[in-house]
């Protein structure tokens, strides 16, 4: 269960200190959010940000695979599109949520809770 308010933007400091085609967690301690946040640094070079439990059992999405525009998870291998948050793989069936996420003079920033826009 998580929160419905955005909180206040999080500076997590030189976006060129994520390597592409990583997932790396942000404790819900540093956020205020009530779950951890898997952000994700993308191969094709862009940033998003997941809820970071799996919506099919307690385990951390952050600790899973980078593949594509999928993070898959470690235990059974959902694939959660990274733009929608989306199960494109069984067995997990419900979405988690996203957030948006943004870079400010080279610096990466967190926006808990706001979602991510939708993309045209
Ligand atoms: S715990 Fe994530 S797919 Fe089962």
């Amino acid at each position: 269960m998580s929160s419905t308010e955005p909180l206040p933007p999080v500076d997590l400091g030189p976006a060129a200190q994520y390597p592409e085609g990583e997932a790396f967690r942000v404790a819900a301690e540093t956020t205020g959010w009530d779950d951890d946040i898997a952000v994700v640094h993308a191969e094709d070079g862009g940033f998003y940000a997941l809820d970071d439990t799996c919506s099919h059992e307690a385990v951390s999405l952050s600790d899973g695979y980078v593949e594509e525009d999928t993070l898959e998870c470690p235990m059974h291998a959902s694939a959660f599109c990274l733009r929608t948050g989306v199960p494109e793989t069984l067995p997990a069936l419900t979405p988690v949520k996203t957030h948006q996420i943004s870079l400010d003079g080279g610096r990466l920033i967190l926006h808990p809770g706001a979602p991510r826009p939708a993309e045209k």
